[in-house]
């Protein structure tokens, strides 16, 4: 049992500096040029048992957080000095194939890749995680993921909280044995839920803050567990309290939408404005609801972290606008052009019977570059939860049939990557299949079961008319 809730302050993984300035060879544009290292670090979770070795990039975890600016590309050197193999997708990003982290482009120990990252979409939270084909789940859950923030004019021209005020909370539930060690998620086939909590890798930290507004950049990066987050006050427990949703997958909501709980699966990002200002003084803690589809929880599973708030009152000069973008929805179809189930089967998890290993049949989908396509996701049922993961593209939420039945209002006011798929639902999502052609998976991100085979492929094919 961990007995040190909120007794350890929230770790902020530091900012990823740029190594060199290269030259475009076409364009003669300045291209940022970045050198990560994937190594081991020890972590002390437990005070009184021994450390846990972890492995993640430049031996962080989560790693450095990379701060990026629309139009300026970027190179990264990731470089394995670890004992398995890696991949990396940078999650939210709409990169070239190549660079994509396709599972089975693996980099063995010993050997680095380059990636190439275009940074043109508009300002969002992405994050950068392993996706090294059967073992994405061991590597990621030991440390390689990551925060990775897209910003824009368009944005900064909005005002909202900035600087030491922008604050990433990464979530994350692991599972520790008695000498402090990790417990591995390698032998699991299901899920893998974690009682203990983290957040930017600190167990149920605290955190002080002013009396003024916030804007937290949520990211689930666990492997199996699900959340419903929600505000608590010292003076008013049992109470919910207010925040705004302002931000998803794709960056910024057309409008902040206010909320007392947000659920977040498996690699969604929610970002929110927190006004601190209405607590001065007070204790404010970030609790998760029991009882989410499969989930199991655990003692502690239901607290997440503390915000201890400042006594006295300091300058706000942030905003919070009305309105924060136009969200550019794809043009909505009436037919469906695919179908596909999500099941266990035969004791493995499948889309549409098909796993990832059966490279005849995994490419589903065929879109022809700048088609728009509505894709029916169905969950085959069992109690489980499936978070979707489609690559490449920003999706709109179009439907909900069988579990919330009603899109959340947070999910339909932008764009997502990512769509929690509950026990028994049928979930509609519509997206346009551009810029790039080529061949991008898509999957649940319940990462034991995208081990486990729940992963397929799609190919975006050029069509000259
Ligand atoms: Cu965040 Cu295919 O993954
Ligand atoms: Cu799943």
């Amino acid at each position: 049992e961990y007995k040190w809730l909120y007794q350890f302050p929230l770790p902020i993984p530091q900012t990823k500096t740029v190594n060199r300035t290269i030259q475009h060879p076409v364009t003669g544009k300045a291209i940022n040029y970045y050198e990560v290292e994937i190594r081991e670090l020890k972590q002390q979770v437990y005070p009184d048992r021994g450390p846990a070795t972890l492995v993640g990039y430049d031996g962080m975890s989560p790693g450095p957080t990379f701060q990026m600016q629309r139009g300026t590309e970027a190179v990264v050197r990731f470089i394995n000095k670890s004992k398995n193999p890696n991949s990396v997708h940078l999650h939210g990003s709409y990169s070239r194939a190549p660079f994509d982290g396709w599972a089975e482009d693996v980099t063995k120990p010993g050997e680095y890749k380059d990636y190439y990252y275009p940074n043109g979409q508009n300002a969002r939270t992405l994050w950068y995680h392993d996706h090294a084909v059967d073992i994405t789940a061991v590597n990621a859950y030991y440390g390689q993921a990551g925060v990775y923030v897209l910003h824009d004019a368009e944005e900064a021209a909005l005002n909202l909280p900035s600087g030491i005020y922008d604050v990433p909370l990464v979530l994350s539930a692991k599972q520790y044995n008695r000498d402090g060690s990790l417990f591995s998620p390698a032998g699991e086939t299901t899920s893998l839920y974690g009682d203990v909590i983290h957040v930017n890798g600190q167990p149920w930290p605290y955190f002080k803050v002013e009396p003024r507004k916030y804007r937290l950049r949520f990211l689930d990066a666990s492997i199996s567990r699900t959340f419903q987050l929600y505000f608590e006050s010292d003076r008013k427990a049992g109470e919910k309290q207010e925040f705004s949703v302002i931000a998803s997958d794709a960056g910024l909501l057309s409008a902040p939408q206010k909320v007392k709980d947000l659920y977040i699966s498996m690699a969604e990002r929610y970002e929110v404005v927190v006004d601190f200002s209405k607590f001065k003084g007070e204790n404010v803690t970030l609790r998760n609801a029991r009882k989410i589809a499969a989930d199991i929880d655990y003692l502690h599973t239901d607290k997440v972290m503390k915000f201890v708030v400042g006594k006295d009152s300091v300058e706000d000069k942030s905003n919070l606008p009305g309105a924060l973008r136009t969200i550019p929805y794809p043009q909505d179809r009436t037919t469906i052009d695919h179908e596909f189930l999500f099941e266990r089967k035969n004791g493995g998890w499948r889309i549409n019977g098909v796993s990832f290993s059966d490279t005849a049949n995994r490419v589903l989908a065929k879109p022809p570059r700048g088609r728009v396509e509505t894709w029916k996701l169905i969950n085959g049922g069992g109690g489980w939860s499936h978070p979707i993961h489609i690559h490449l593209v920003d999706f709109k939420v179009v439907s909900r049939k069988n579990g919330r039945n009603a899109v959340l209002p947070y999910e339909a006011a932008g764009l997502k990557d990512v769509v929690w798929l509950g026990p028994n639902e049928e979930v509609v999502v519509e997206a346009n299949y551009a810029p790039w052609d080529g061949l991008y998976m898509f999957h649940c991100h319940n990462l034991i079961h995208e081990d486990h085979e729940m992963m397929a492929a799609f190919n975006v094919s050029f069509l000259a008319d």
